[in-house]
């Protein structure tokens, strides 16, 4: 059901030697380069899923960018070195919090293709072909990544020349993979294989190994087209011709006027104060965090939460009901606003979250058969992050997907990159599960130009009005609950960002009817739980969380240990 584990081997050393290859930006030799789970600085950090990647974005900090600057490189990077999910062929949401204080909530999520319909994903008895959801480039939405990292640069400082070449020379002289990169390229061989036309460069007779060399000339080259032809390098010209000419040789329906068409959205971000000192920004619709984080901070605000403890009974359990009572309603609710009616404002409301509190109770386990989703009156109607916060004062927080691991499995013939099988999102079918288990009904379903609902929730707390916390993970529907519990283990349990990024996570999303954790949680919380009625089911890892935290002009960045991810700053 969830997305199996990408990229889960944690630090190593890279060791092989091509030392006259160096890429262009400065000091970053993409064959030689470790991990770096912490640093501690004050001028400026990056931390993202690749050690090349937030290298790139930290070296365009120490040449003068900002932090939009350092999060289009970054981004542009991650396309190139972590192709299970760094993209241009999938789409994302920004937040940023710009040093003048203006909140700024970017929405390049992928969109339905024109020809698709509400049952497109059913057979001739109606039943779910989620196969044809999740794979191949039936599964594709329209992308939205690089019309998302054209409106970012207008908040940037320089020239996107100069921010795109260091992905252009990763792609070009290639980079050094790591054993994670190898076992999920060689996991995924028989994926690529079945949803490729043409074969694609991930594709290799021997098994791949740590220290390989990744090169990408047909992605280089999409990337100078980019480059020299902005947006329209990919959505218009010789990439849609490709892009076209790939949907044309497999079942895929993405049409030259969804690719001109496409446009990313600047949205009014989600803003709301927790307990006095704090303000939180998040991504509104159709990136669900924008209801959930606000619901399920606003019921737990009056609980003693910190009297309770980190991983203590009490705490999972209350916290546990409120993620259910949320997910419930995003079940029933939550989509695209300019597709459906959403009743955010009551969804949100203080009066409305209380009375959904009415059906916590403290001595037993709730049960998702009799908690629904709430009433609402009639008259209101695969993944990455990234964090950036520079010396100017900038706060970036970005998560974009392809949705699955390596997305719908095809690359795009001679244009290199993956299409995203973001289709899934969409509830195909009321009461399907999507690949993460969720269900969804009238809200979410499939419409012409409509974005699927996404639980990304690029997140940044303000503390008395100044940025503190800059958070977001992959991880499908356990996206939410991993950025709500990392700031509640930050500002409840007073937790080290360290400690809040790595200690063990769980997860409730209503329907299944349990709470996931992961391997290292606790056994003896484990067994109260159970005796409270709950059904425990231990997973792989939850989310992959990077978080950047600001005192006193002290910045604190940390990648998750749960792979890769590196932090790095000056
Ligand atoms: O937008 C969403 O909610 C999903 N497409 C995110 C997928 C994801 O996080 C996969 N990574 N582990």
């Amino acid at each position: 059901m969830f997305l199996k584990n990408v990229f889960s081997a944690s630090s190593l050393l890279l060791v092989l030697f091509f030392p006259s290859l160096i890429i262009a930006q400065s000091k970053i030799n993409p064959y030689q380069y470790t991990i770096q789970k912490k640093i501690e600085c004050t001028n400026g950090a990056v931390v993202s899923a690749h050690p090349l990647a937030s290298k790139v974005g930290a070296n365009i900090l120490k040449e003068g960018g900002n932090a939009l600057d350092a999060a289009i490189a970054t981004q542009l990077a991650l396309a190139v070195v972590y192709p299970a999910a760094g993209n241009i062929g999938g789409g994302g949401f920004m937040i940023a919090r710009l040093a003048n204080g203006k909140n700024l909530a970017l929405d390049f999520r992928e969109k339905a293709p024109a020809k698709s319909t509400r049952d497109m994903y059913l057979d001739a008895k109606g039943n779910a072909q989620t196969d044809l959801s999740q794979n191949g480039t039936l599964s594709s939405g329209v992308p939205g990544t690089i019309a998302g990292l054209f409106e970012e640069l207008k908040y940037a400082k320089l020239p996107f020349k100069k921010l795109i070449q260091p992905a252009i020379d990763l792609a070009e002289k290639g980079f050094t993979i790591s054993a994670g990169e190898a076992n999920d390229l060689n996991e995924n061989q028989d994926f690529f294989k079945k949803y490729n036309t043409l074969t694609p460069i991930f594709v290799k007779a021997t098994p791949w190994k740590a220290g390989d060399t990744l090169i990408q000339k047909d992605l280089a080259k999409t990337l100078m087209l980019i480059r020299d032809n902005g947006a329209n390098g990919f959505y218009e010209g010789e990439t849609a011709d490709l892009i076209i000419g790939e949907m044309k040789r497999s079942n895929g329906i993405i049409n030259y006027d969804d690719l001109k068409n496409y446009k990313a959205i600047e949205r009014e971000a989600v803003v709301f104060n927790y307990k006095m000192d704090y303000t939180i920004i998040t991504m509104p619709l159709p990136a669900s965090g924008g209801v959930l984080l606000p619901q399920m901070m606003k019921m737990i605000e009056d609980q003693p939460l910190s009297t309770y403890g980190f991983e203590s009974v009490n705490a999972v359990h209350l916290m546990t009901e409120v993620e259910r009572l949320s997910y419930a309603d995003r079940a029933k609710y939550l989509g695209d606003r300019d597709f459906f009616k959403v009743p955010v404002k009551f969804l949100t409301s203080t009066s409305y979250v209380f009375e959904r509190m009415k059906l916590y109770d403290p001595s037993k386990a709730g049960n998702s058969k009799d908690i629904g989703s709430g009433n609402v009156p009639a008259e209101h109607e695969e993944t990455t992050h990234l964090d950036v916060y520079d010396k100017y004062g900038n706060a970036v927080s970005i998560t974009t997907t392809l949705n699955g691991g390596y997305g719908s499995g095809t690359v795009i013939g001679k244009a290199g990159f993956l299409i995203n099988n973001e289709m899934d999102d969409f509830s195909v079918k009321p009461g399907v599960p999507n690949m993460y288990g969720a269900v969804g009904g009238e809200a979410n379903s499939i419409a012409p130009g409509k974005r699927m609902l996404s639980s990304m929730t690029p997140t940044i707390v303000l503390k008395n009005n100044k940025p503190y916390l800059v958070v977001g993970t992959p991880g499908g529907t356990t996206i939410t609950t991993s950025v709500f519990q990392t700031l509640v283990d930050i500002i409840d349990f007073d937790m080290s960002a360290e400690d809040a990024v790595n200690k063990p996570k769980f997860h409730h999303q209503w329907l299944p009817d349990e709470i996931f954790v992961e391997k290292d949680f606790p056994m003896s919380v484990r067994t109260e739980l159970e005796k409270m009625g709950y059904k425990i089911t231990e997973r792989e890892q939850i989310g992959r969380t990077e978080v950047i935290k600001i005192v006193n002009g002290k910045i604190t960045a940390v990648g998750d240990k749960r792979g890769d991810d590196t932090a790095e700053g000056y």
